[in-house]
């Protein structure tokens, strides 16, 4: 296996006269092979970017164990061993923080290559350059520009063909086109697409839409308020979705269950503020089917092959 990520759970403590534990990941297991796409989907704030942070080390985890490779990546001191140092790449949401605003295009691509000790001759360095921006849709003629002389898109594409010059095991995407209009977003998803399958990148795609991640990935985590709450193949979790907040993300939410909506428990507010449902299912606050069983929380079981689902009535169907 690729990746390995075992109970990932992280807590921030913030406040100013009272300090408060936040907790952002609770338990977060799953896993990636070689070549294969997991898509990470969830609603803004529920933790995927500070769980694409903690695999990459550049955020300690409170606890939990990240393996790559079979290898566990970070020190007792929690810090990215050294010799993981660029087989994990990230694509960053905004492309104007990917790229130093001081260094022209072909000196972002030499970067990670001298950063690894290779030091091209400068003419072999020039031909490889352009070779990349070929690859990713661009003429040589981009590689004198600075990053304010280039679009969001082609910031995305020139991030892409880093990515290509360092062949990382590991890319995680985190929302790569959000920033970017619906044509670009496109073209840009088909270069990472085939630049992953040509290179036999894991991938591990992270966004809010779920239509570019049922099309990039081969396999779906659906996550909520810090918890991974379904788990399945693309096309599966698409056609037949199990947990509640599965089928509100993707719109079809049906007669069914709106007739157990009526039958559900009620839920005074204040009851939730005060913390009385801690160990209740993650969506039961807004749950149109939750029933009494609910206020203990389910985990993650295997419904159906390789389909795992977080929620009592799914395992019981
Ligand atoms: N350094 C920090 N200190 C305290 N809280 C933090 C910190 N970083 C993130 N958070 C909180 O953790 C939660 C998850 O943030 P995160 O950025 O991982 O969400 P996300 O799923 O990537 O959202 P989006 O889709 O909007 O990018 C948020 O509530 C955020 O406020
Ligand atoms: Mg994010």
């Amino acid at each position: 296996m690729l990746l390995r990520v075992e109970k990932i759970s992280k807590e921030y403590t913030s406040g100013i006269f009272r300090s408060r534990r936040h907790r952002v990941l609770e338990e977060v297991t799953f896993a990636l092979a070689q070549g294969e796409t997991l898509g990470l989907v969830g609603e803004s704030g529920c933790g995927k970017s500070t769980l694409a942070r903690i695999i990459l080390g550049l955020t300690p985890p409170s606890s939990g164990k990240v393996f790559l490779l079979g290898q566990e990546v970070f020190s007792r001191g929690g810090r990215l061993k050294k010799e993981f140092f660029g087989r994990m790449q990230i694509v960053f949401q905004h492309p104007e923080s990917a790229l130093n605003p001081r260094m022209k295009v072909w000196d972002s691509l030499l970067e990670p290559l001298l950063l690894q000790k290779k030091n091209p001759l400068k003419e072999e360095h020039i031909n490889r350059c352009s070779k990349l921006l070929r690859r990713v849709g661009l003429g040589e003629e981009y590689l004198c520009r600075y990053p304010h002389e280039l679009s969001g898109g082609q910031i995305q594409r020139i991030v892409l063909a880093q990515v290509l010059s360092l062949q990382p095991d590991l890319l995680i995407a985190d929302e790569p086109t959000s920033q970017l209009d619906v044509s670009v977003q496109a073209q840009v998803l088909r270069i990472l697409k085939d630049i992953q399958v040509e290179n036999n990148i894991g991938l591990l795609f992270i966004s809010h839409d779920l239509d570019v991640v049922g099309w990039i990935s081969d396999r779906i985590a659906v996550m909520l308020r810090g918890q991974i709450i379904e788990h399945a193949p693309a096309g599966l979790i698409r056609r037949k979705p199990l947990h509640p907040y599965t089928r509100l993300l993707l719109g079809n939410y049906s007669m069914s269950d709106s007739k157990k909506a009526s039958r559900a428990v009620p839920r005074r507010s204040m009851e939730l503020d005060s913390g009385i449902f801690e160990n209740a299912c993650v969506y039961f606050s807004d749950c149109p089917q939750a029933q009494q069983e609910c206020r203990q929380k389910p985990w993650l079981q295997e419904v159906s092959d390789g389909h795992y689902a977080a929620c009592w009535q799914a395992v019981r169907k």
